[in-house]
């Protein structure tokens, strides 16, 4: 068996990972190693939590008395436990620290305790590139990273690649654009206006609505790091990009679409503080070692949208029981 630790895999990415991951390898043994903030979730996993072929691990990655040893076992990390949320760091950037630069690191020491380790996958963000007003990001373009979770992604970034130059820890780093698809927690933007339109409520579109990003089916991604556990050079970067530019307002209008609601639902509201313009990623290094995006973004989008009507039970119990959800959603938007 193949031993794979995978971070934060009750998390959005990290639970679709762990399934494709259990689907596609059938020699795959995986560690999951997820703290359960409010973003990770028993419910994520609830068809693999009782595979023989997973193990569901409590933990922090920033302790390394339980950290440790599991990065000690492996033979590939998957480091996708982070803090997340662009307008949750706005709000209070300490925990994206500690979290994003700071476990990383307790991970890559461990890392290099483990002489069979064969892969440490960073998964950074294309957020790490800043704004791009034209053209495309390319895997040596500088970093600028202009809100704390990017700064945050970026430390970790370099810090994952530090350890290969100076370590040799077999390290990749992916920069992924924005995901979409099944179990993504409804603070971003495609679940959290999906879910308001199926309750007609308004859905805030923060400035102009101008704003681009690049949207990834998270199944896309998973195939993506799949490919680069197995073909990846080490201390290389990869850019993962759906080629799916998108502005927000055109989001905005295809998902009421899809949920059968008009427009009237849109309620532009103030702009994100420092919000980034556009997210553009170019993407010829990974397609030359042959991955291309197979889901349509029409198509993934739509699928999407179905899937949050299909499964309330998911999403309602945090929209509607979790105290801690409804104090963000009031901190960010205001009362209702
Ligand atoms: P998410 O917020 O849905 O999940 C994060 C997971 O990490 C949760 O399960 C949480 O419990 C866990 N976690 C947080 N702190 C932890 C800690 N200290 N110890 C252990 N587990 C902890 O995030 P996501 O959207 O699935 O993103 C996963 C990764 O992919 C992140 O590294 C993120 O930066 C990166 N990424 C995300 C996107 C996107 O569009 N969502 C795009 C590019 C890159
Ligand atoms: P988000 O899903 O938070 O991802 P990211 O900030 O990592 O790109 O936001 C995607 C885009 O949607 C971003 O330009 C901000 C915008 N947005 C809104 O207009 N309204 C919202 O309520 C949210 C959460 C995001």
């Amino acid at each position: 068996m193949t031993k794979v630790l995978v971070t934060g895999g009750a998390g959005f990415i990290g639970s679709n990972f762990v399934r494709y991951a259990l689907q596609t390898h059938a020699d795959w043994h995986v560690t999951n190693l997820d703290k359960l903030t409010y973003a990770g979730r028993r419910e994520n996993l609830h068809d693999v939590m009782d595979d023989p072929r997973h193990s569901f691990v409590h933990g922090d990655i920033c302790n390394a008395a339980v950290a440790g040893p599991l990065v000690e076992a492996a033979d590939y990390v998957v480091h996708f436990a982070a803090e997340t949320h662009v307008d949750r760091s706005i709000m209070a950037a300490g925990v994206f620290l500690k979290t994003d630069v700071e476990g990383s690191f307790v991970l890559l020491e461990a890392a290099r305790r483990n002489p069979k380790l064969q892969r440490f996958v960073q998964i950074s963000t294309d957020e790490v590139y800043g704004s791009v007003p034209e053209g495309s990001s390319t895997e040596t373009d500088e970093l600028r990273p202009r809100n704390p979770y990017a700064a945050s992604k970026a430390g970790a970034d370099r810090l994952a690649y530090s350890y290969w130059a100076t370590h040799d820890v077999p390290v990749i780093v992916t920069r992924a654009s924005n995901n979409y698809g099944p179990y993504q927690f409804p603070e971003k933007i495609i679940p959290l206006f999906v879910t308001n339109a199926m309750d007609d409520l308004q859905v805030p579109l923060y400035g102009d609505g101008g704003n681009v990003r690049d949207w990834l089916h998270v199944l896309d991604h998973c195939r993506a790091l799949d490919l680069l556990i197995h073909t990846g050079k080490n201390g290389e970067v990869y850019n993962i990009g759906g080629g799916n530019e998108v502005k927000n307002v055109d989001l905005t209008h295809t998902i009421l679409e899809h949920a059968g609601k008009t427009a009237s639902l849109i309620k532009p509201v103030a702009d994100r503080k420092g919000h980034d313009r556009r997210y553009s990623l170019g993407t010829a290094k990974l397609q030359g070692m042959g991955w291309q995006p197979q889901v349509p973004f029409d198509e993934g989008l739509r699928e999407t949208v179905a899937w949050y009507q299909a499964n309330e039970w998911w999403w309602r119990p945090i929209k509607e029981r979790d105290p801690a959800y409804k104090a963000y959603i009031e901190a960010q938007y205001g009362k209702r």
